[in-house]
């Protein structure tokens, strides 16, 4: 019995060696933790329970058949954060760099089968060279049975992936389809093809950080939605983000107690200035709304017209999309369309409901804009909004002008509470342009046209920049203080928690893409 318990031991031990001490050190010398130390840091002590320890390649070619390591390069299981079931892959880059092969990718969905029947959050964490050069083709079936669970995953399970080092080839689809992509700055990058490859094709020279990093990602390709400044403060990031999230689409996201004794806030009085052309930060009104220090913020630094985040309210999960008039006014452009799109259907996915604070004088004009497609990008928010049947609240602080008033989570498309501060305009456009179009004979005839145009100008204004017509129709149910909002939101949420609305019954919608 004695060398039997002996054998398995050594067995293990060896699999926890991965591809060895020397490679575990050049790991760490690229300031990163191995796959096992990067479980154990993101795991509740002791918790952690592995699968497929033992597994080995099948391959025998190149000579394979002499390079065998238990795990096969990446480290599978389930076990708790905060006490919440979570499965977990991370890819071993000790072993052929993490490279997937066919019983790797065996692994890899065994816990995400497992996931689906449990139904629990799956979190992945990817270091690895791609495809299993030796495998060949296999290793590609290996892929795609991943991308395919991934896609039966979506909207069902919550599916985070952190990128802690390289992420290229086909490997990037995975991450691609799942809900959150978090990525360490200066030690991972993402692409479909790899600066040689970019070189050779189109002779541009890029390096793998410019091409593929965090940065790059988190600033101009928006793959990422959050960054962070090494392996620790990434996976405190996905403990935090999974913080907001329920278990399943079938569970509500945990309500933290709270105890309610701030419900005015007198902060939010003064934070919209008199001067409608003058900018302000949105994360004030956001910050003066919710919980205290509750805000986590979602593609922080991509297309930063509109913010995208959780927060808590009452120890409620909340999603909260608001314009920021800080960048180019707060307007709706292609890329902050996508952003909140993105997150509203996530946040519509996982019964988390939807806070709406709106300043937006309109989209973004001009032929960038329109040849990328704006008309079909906006259409995704508004389609994305329309579709949600989550609690949905909105307050407007400012502008609410022309279409991007619709979007912006409007009575007309489904919002079940709507406010105004006494300094919102509700109108089809500024009083300015306003009456330079329907006033315009009239401004030209006159003797002193600019004379006449301030004169029609505050005329228009006096009419529609402010929130009481609206409000006269029942587009909104309430003009309220800002320094209620907190409170009113309290009670607008909890009353709107048993909120039951369905679609009509359909395959799946055709959401403009
Ligand atoms: N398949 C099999 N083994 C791989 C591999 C792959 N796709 N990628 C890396 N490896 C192995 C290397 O042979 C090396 O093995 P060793 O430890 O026995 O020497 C080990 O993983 C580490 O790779 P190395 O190149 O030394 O690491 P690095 O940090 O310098 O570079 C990469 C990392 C990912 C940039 C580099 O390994 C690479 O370009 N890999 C190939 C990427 C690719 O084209 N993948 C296939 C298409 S998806």
């Amino acid at each position: 019995m004695d060398s039997k318990i002996k054998t398995l031991e050594e067995k293990v031990a060896l699999a926890h060696l991965g591809g060895g001490e020397q490679r575990i050190e050049k790991q760490h010398q690229k300031k990163k933790l191995t796959a096992r130390e990067r479980i154990a840091y993101l795991l509740d002590e002791g918790s952690f329970e592995e699968t497929g320890v033992l597994v080995t390649h099948r391959t025998t070619d190149f000579g394979m058949e002499k390079e065998i390591y238990y795990g096969d390069g990446v480290v599978t299981g389930y076990g708790t954060i905060d006490g919440r079931l979570v499965y977990v892959f991370a890819q071993d880059f000790t072993v052929f760099g993490g490279a997937l092969s066919e019983t790797h990718a065996e692994k890899i969905c065994k816990v995400m089968d497992l996931a689906m029947k449990v139904g629990a959050p799956i979190i992945g964490l990817n270091d690895s060279g791609g495809a299993r050069i030796q495998e060949g083709v296999r290793s590609l079936g290996g892929y795609a049975d991943i991308f395919y669970r991934n896609v039966m995953a979506s909207g069902v399970i919550p599916q985070l992936s952190a990128i802690m080092g390289p992420c290229a080839g086909g490997a990037v689809y995975s991450p691609a389809m799942t809900d959150f992509t978090l990525m360490v700055e200066n030690t991972s990058y993402m692409f479909v093809t790899g600066p040689n490859v970019v070189k050779t094709v189109t002779n541009e020279e890029v390096t793998a950080e410019e091409l593929g990093g965090a940065t790059t990602h988190a600033m101009k390709s928006g793959v990422a939605h959050v960054t962070s400044a090494n392996d620790i403060a990434c996976l405190e990031d996905v403990k935090k983000l999974l913080s907001y999230l329920p278990q399943s689409n079938k569970e509500q996201p945990k309500h933290l107690p709270y105890e309610l004794n701030d419900e005015i806030r007198d902060s939010l009085s003064n934070i919209v200035p008199d001067d409608p052309s003058k900018p302000y930060d949105m994360h004030e009104v956001i910050d003066g709304i919710i919980d205290e220090d509750s805000f986590y913020e979602i593609h922080k630094d991509y297309a930063e017209n509109i913010i995208v985040g959780f927060a808590r309210l009452g120890g409620r999960s909340v999603g909260v999309i608001a314009n920021q008039p800080m960048f180019l006014a707060g307007v709706l452009g292609v890329k902050s369309s996508k952003k909140a799109a993105r997150f509203t259907r996530f946040c519509d996915c996982f019964n988390i409901p939807l806070l709406v604070l709106v300043d937006v004088p309109g989209f973004l004009p001009g032929t960038d804009q329109e040849w990328n497609g704006i008309i079909v990008h906006g259409a995704k928010l508004l389609y994305a909004l329309s579709e949600a049947t989550v609690p949905r609240v909105t307050v407007i602080t400012r502008k609410a002008y022309g279409g991007a008033y619709d979007v912006m989570n409007s009575k007309h498309i489904g919002a079940d509470m709507n406010f105004a501060w006494p300094t919102a305009e509700i109108a089809v456009m500024g009083a300015k342009g306003a009456s330079e179009i329907i006033f315009r004979r009239e401004i030209k005839a006159s003797d002193d046209p600019t004379a006449k145009l301030a004169e029609k100008e505050s005329e228009y204004a006096d009419k529609f920049a402010n929130p009481y017509r609206a409000a006269q129709r029942g587009f909104i149910d309430e003009v309220i203080l800002p320094k209620n909002t907190r409170r009113k939101l309290l009670k607008a949420f909890a009353m709107l928690e048993t909120k039951e609305a369905k679609l009509p019954e359909k395959k799946h919608g055709n959401i403009p893409l």
